[in-house]
């Protein structure tokens, strides 16, 4: 049996944040597409993994080494995933400084001997935001910073989600409402498929 590895990484620490809901439902979706790989008679075990980063303290040179529990625990399991899954929002057209605070860990050697975690690691990115931007910007920077750190993206299909609130079951009220994905699933459907023919193809 063939077994791949996504970790999910949300660049929100927000409970009932939209993007950890995405990420949620990219979840469900990855197993119905291993269930619909069996059909067709090929062996497919998908691990999906929503990452919580929330204990990762703020880098700072002072405490790099040694590196502190939390940072050691996420670097295991970025070095066992086969892909990489974001999912950001945008804050002031760019990702949120949470984000970019874990990749600054995960972009440190590990030791004199051993690279950082992320170096060539399969990645995908999306995004969902209540405004229209539709985190356009926030991805494009993303993407520039995981360039640098030669993380291989999947640059298409990437999926961009304005207006969050039309999309939830509230929608039409002022109310907050959890995620229903009425139009953006199909497009969803089609990154996760993409995303895992990618990272196959490594
Ligand atoms: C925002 N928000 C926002 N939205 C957007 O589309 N473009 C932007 O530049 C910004 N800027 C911004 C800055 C800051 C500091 C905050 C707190 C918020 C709104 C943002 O998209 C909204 O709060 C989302 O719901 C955040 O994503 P999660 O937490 O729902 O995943």
């Amino acid at each position: 049996m063939e077994k791949i590895n996504i970790t999910a990484i949300v660049g929100s620490l927000r409970k009932d944040s939209f993007n950890r809901q995405l990420a949620g439902e990219a979840g469900k979706i990855l197993q119905e597409l291993a269930k619909s790989k069996a059909t067709s008679g090929m062996k497919l075990n998908i691990d999906f993994e929503l990452l919580d980063y929330s204990d990762i303290p703020l880098f700072n040179q002072d405490i790099e080494h040694p590196a502190p529990e939390p940072v050691r625990r996420t670097r295991d399991i970025i070095k066992k995933a086969d892909g990489l899954w974001f999912f950001t929002p945008e804050y002031n057209h760019f990702f949120p400084g949470v984000l970019k605070n874990l990749i600054d860990w995960l972009s440190r050697p590990i030791s004199d001997t051993e690279p950082h975690v992320l170096g060539q690691k399969a990645a995908a990115v999306s995004g969902i935001t209540p405004g229209i931007s539709a985190t356009l910007m926030a991805q494009d920077h993303l993407i520039t910073l995981l360039s640098f750190l030669n993380v291989r993206i999947m640059n298409l299909p990437r999926l961009f989600i304005p207006n969050a609130m039309q999309q939830t079951d509230k929608a039409g009220t002022d109310e907050a409402g959890r995620l229903s994905l009425s139009t953006s699933r199909p497009f969803l459907e089609k990154q996760a498929e993409t995303f895992v023919d990618f990272i196959r193809k490594a």
